[in-house]
């Protein structure tokens, strides 16, 4: 069997759950920085139901990039085309590595920087206003002092992660775009299933 028949033969999409996974991260994180982002210009009394929001979503990721983790590895992904060069490969496996990596780093640091935030008992952290949900306790229970030299550490850690997936996304996003677009693959269709009718092997 030649090259070209096994690509033929390949799944060309992601699953429909790895999909739905994918996107639902993907929009929660666009809606969270866009929570982050505009809090200075909300009026004060939203602020509190705004960050309490923004940490909900920020936990949530935390739980479906896990179950979207388990998903791939029993559900491996559809193979990269044979016309990937060697170097595309690479740069598409590292820049799915450090994706997956920020966008766990992004909520656990912001979960270090309110455990570590000296107000936090009198301001408990509730999912979605319902759920209640704790702090991360080796570090709510150090002393104030070190708490809030880490509220400011982990907090720096939050903003520049934030500024590093926005880069990686970008290439992410340029990445998928170039494959469609420009080398004329049908990329995008992997994990926009709903582009194309072609029938998937799932
Ligand atoms: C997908 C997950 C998350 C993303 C993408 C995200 C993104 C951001 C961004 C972009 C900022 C603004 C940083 C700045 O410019 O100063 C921010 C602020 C903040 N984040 Fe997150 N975050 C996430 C999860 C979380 C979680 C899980 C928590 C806490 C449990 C959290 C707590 C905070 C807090 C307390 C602030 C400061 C808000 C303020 O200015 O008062 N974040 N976040």
């Amino acid at each position: 069997m030649t090259a070209l028949q096994g690509e033929a033969d390949a799944p060309i999409r992601y699953t429909t759950v790895a999909m739905f996974l994918h996107w639902a991260v993907a929009i929660i994180i666009v809606l969270n920085v866009a929570i982050a982002l505009t809090l200075d210009y909300m009026p004060d009394g939203w602020i509190r139901a705004a960050v309490d929001l923004h940490k909900s979503f920020g936990i949530t990721v935390i739980g479906l990039v896990l179950l979207h983790l388990l998903w791939r590895y029993a559900n491996p992904p559809p193979p990269l085309p044979v016309s990937y060069s060697p170097w595309e490969r690479r740069i598409a496996k590292a820049a799915h590595i450090i994706l997956y990596t920020l966008i766990l780093a992004m909520p656990i640091s912001g979960w270090l920087h309110d455990s570590a935030w000296n107000l936090a008992a009198q301001f408990p952290m509730k999912l979605y206003f319902l759920v209640p949900w704790p702090r991360i306790g080796p570090i709510e229970n150090l002393d104030p002092v070190t708490k809030e030299k880490l509220h400011t550490i982990f907090g720096f850690a939050h903003e520049y992660l934030a500024y590093v997936l926005y880069g990686v996304v970008a290439l992410h996003i340029a990445g998928a775009l170039k494959h469609q677009f420009i080398d004329r693959h049908p990329q995008l269709e992997r994990m926009m299933g709903w582009l194309n009718r072609r029938p998937t092997r799932f």
